[in-house]
């Protein structure tokens, strides 16, 4: 008896609808993807981890002008196939990283004669895939008008996003259930940031990470995002489905147009019992190609400085003869204020040199600054023209006898046709003077108008700057791109991205809240590294105008940690160089802390509440331990069982001191030593808004 009801809940409705019904387990078969066709011909599919549906029954394909790729297919075959490797990063928070799946290839032919295949891989901690379209007799060009993929989630889960904004993701993060997503008041509060945003009430931006009741995750990202609109999600907060949303192109009904033969970036979803396993995931990385890069000894971890803070706290200007200033958003700082002229600009290479740094980032070096910002004008800035009070060549001697780079910044406006004119031009103009590293930045309305951010065709733009950039041997750190996809792997020399709330909003803005940094790790971060700029000691604007109220929400100790917890190859000392040198002790970390590691363990972690995470250094035997907390202060003891047995180690502690908190008191760093060995156990004390860094050598 019993078995006939579990064929007929299960199996009888399978025979009855679907004509077609695959399934592919992960190599551990804790995973299991199902693809069905059913009577209609409609694709759709369901995942299966440990234990329950974590994607219920869901939509597949898409919509198109030259054909409707979402039902009336015939089946043509299916294969699956296994992959078991394991490759090694250039950079990055492990030295090598394993790529095990099984793979099931669907091939299938809709009424038109089109061919669609959908690639599926399955992997112990998660699914991919991705739609492919082979080249075929009499059909060249799909028009993609909308994408059909949905993610049926299985019960209303707690998650934490930013509204789907075409144009930016540097947003607060909501946490909610489902059912509760709703970005209206970001219509109102946020939107006003730039000139105009598009924000539809209830899109949301991936990747999106979410907690079941069960305390099982899932994070919905994407892949290897190429030649393709980005996927924000549609959330259905009834029925807890998010649909596949592609930005549009300047003709809001087209999202992407592309030539066959052709694939889509992959679609992915991450699956872990805890917190700490999408942390640990590599699936996305794993999605994207190996590296296109054959020679990669050029591409090195950067830790620098840069000629930017003083501006983003309105202490200087980028533009020479007076112009916006960070402080005012509307006043015309007065002259004598620019900050890249040459002596400033030798103040921190000298810096930079001291204290052991790769490099400085100069800002506001090149004419175009005095009416650049919101103006969406075709032509701004001159990628190869210093103002006159910045001595270039004498500033490439300086640097280069004192063994520190420069690095190039490039903020296009978001004029971006301008940008592509001179990039040949610019990056030859970087390597005439002895530069291998550039930020770019986007700031503003696309221009060609009616292109976003997160289209297709800006999409195509940064990676002709990655291609482009890595042909002339420079590492590339964009600002305001499209969220990363782990392009990173196949273009090593893309090292960073911002793409996220950076701490600049802490200097003129109501900030990030303490809780920001615990989110993004699992979230943003999947992607790729971000240029966060950490390392803010002197966390209070009024330090510098009497009359400003910002605060950087955080204590000094926990900006020590973020070099930790939030990895990345490059990473900035971001604070004044005058701040640093108050509190040398304090800023030994942050001289010490490695930018590329062997292996990376969480210890803790839950999303908006904490992270702890020890680093080994790279082909070394010493440890780093971040870890953070939101807005609650916290107590843990953290085992160091990951330590060599019989080994003694001196770990250097950076906590908060006595009474710290990120609002009242965010000063206090108590700095200890002690001889600890495998098996110990570290008693963190971490304040509100607070952290803990430490040394293990
Ligand atoms: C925004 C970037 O995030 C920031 O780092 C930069 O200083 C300004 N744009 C100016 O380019
Ligand atoms: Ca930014």
């Amino acid at each position: 008896m019993k078995r006939l009801i579990l064929f007929l809940a299960f199996v009888a409705p399978l025979l009855l609808s679907a004509q077609t019904n695959k399934r592919v387990f992960s190599p551990q078969k804790n995973v299991m993807l199902e693809f069905s066709l059913d009577a209609k011909g409609n694709p759709g599919y369901r995942v299966a981890f440990a234990g329950i549906f974590a994607i219920e029954n869901s939509s597949l394909g898409f919509t198109t002008k030259e054909t409707d790729l979402s039902g009336g297919f015939r089946f043509v075959s299916a294969a699956i196939t296994s992959h078991d490797e394991t490759w090694k990063p250039v950079m990055g928070e492990v030295d090598h990283i394993r790529d095990q799946h099984n793979e099931l290839l669907v091939r299938l032919i809709n009424k038109d004669e089109y061919r669609m295949d959908i690639r599926f891989r399955v992997f112990n901690d998660g699914v991919g895939f991705r739609y492919e379209f082979p080249k075929d007799e009499g059909h060249n060009t799909l028009t993609f008008t909308d994408e059909k993929t949905a993610f049926q989630m299985g019960g209303d889960h707690t998650a934490w996003w930013i509204p789907g904004d075409y144009n930016s993701n540097e947003h607060v993060y909501t946490t909610s259930k489902i059912s509760e997503i709703n970005t209206d008041p970001y219509n109102q509060a946020e939107v006003a940031i730039s000139a105009q945003h598009i924000v539809d009430k209830t899109n949301v931006q991936t990747p999106l990470t979410m907690r079941m009741a069960d305390g099982k995750h899932i994070s919905i990202a994407e892949a290897a995002l190429v030649d393709f609109a980005a996927m924000h999600l549609q959330a259905d907060v009834k029925n807890l489905r998010f649909k596949a949303f592609l930005i549009p192109s300047p003709d809001p009904a087209v999202k992407s147009i592309n030539t066959l033969p052709f694939h889509t970036p992959w679609r992915a979803i991450l699956l872990s019992e805890d917190a700490a396993g999408i942390l640990n995931s590599k699936l996305i990385l794993n999605l994207n190609d190996p590296s296109k890069l054959d020679d990669v000894s050029w591409i090195h971890p950067t830790k620098y400085v840069g000629i930017w803070w003083e501006m983003h706290v309105g202490n200087g200007t980028w533009d020479y003869a007076g112009g916006q200033d960070m402080s005012s958003a509307t006043g015309r700082a007065p002259h004598g204020k620019h900050s890249a002229n040459t002596a400033n600009t030798k103040k921190y290479i000298d810096f930079a040199a001291k204290y052991g740094f790769d490099g400085v980032l100069v800002e506001g070096w090149n004419t175009g600054w005095e009416d650049w910002f919101g103006k969406w004008k075709d032509e701004v800035f001159s990628f190869t023209t210093p103002y006159p009070d910045y001595d270039i060549d004498e500033l490439t001697r300086y640097a280069k006898e004192k063994g520190v780079k420069i690095i190039m910044h490039h903020e296009t406006s978001a004029a971006v046709p301008s940008y592509e004119r001179q990039m040949d031009d610019a990056y030859a103009y970087m390597k005439k003077y002895n530069m291998d590293a550039v930020k770019t930045g986007y700031v503003g309305q696309i221009i060609p108008r009616g292109e976003w951010h997160d289209g297709q065709w800006m999409v195509n733009h940064y990676v002709r700057v990655a291609d482009r950039t890595a042909k002339n041997h420079i590492m590339l750190d964009a600002h305001e791109p499209v969220r990363p996809s782990g392009l990173g792997r196949t273009y090593p020399n893309w090292v960073a991205c911002e793409a996220a709330r950076g701490n600049e909003f802490n200097a003129w803005s109501r900030g990030n809240p303490p809780e920001h940094e615990t989110i993004l790790p699992f979230n943003r971060l999947l992607g790729g590294p971000m240029d966060y700029t950490p390392g803010i000691f002197e966390t209070r604007m009024s330090t510098y105008k009497a009359d400003k109220t910002e605060v950087v929400h955080t204590t000094v100790a926990k900006q020590l940690a973020l070099y930790v917890t939030m990895y990345s190859p490059l990473a900035m000392a971001a604070d004044l160089p005058e701040n640093y040198e108050k509190r040398l002790d304090v800023f030994q970390f942050i001289r010490d802390v490695p930018l590329d590691y062997s292996e990376s363990r969480v210890i803790n972690a839950s999303i908006g509440d904490y992270i702890t995470y020890a680093r080994r250094e790279k082909g070394k035997d010493n440890w780093y331990i971040g870890s953070i907390t939101d807005e609650n202060p916290r107590h843990f003891d953290v085992k160091l069982d990951f330590l060599k047995a019989g080994k003694t180690y001196e770990a250097t502690i950076y906590a908060d001191g006595p009474g710290a908190h990120w609002k009242d008191n965010p000063y206090p760093v108590s700095i200890t030593k002690k001889t600890v060995r495998k098996g110990d156990t570290l008693a963190l004390d971490l304040a509100a808004g607070g952290g803990c860094a430490i040394e293990i050598k």
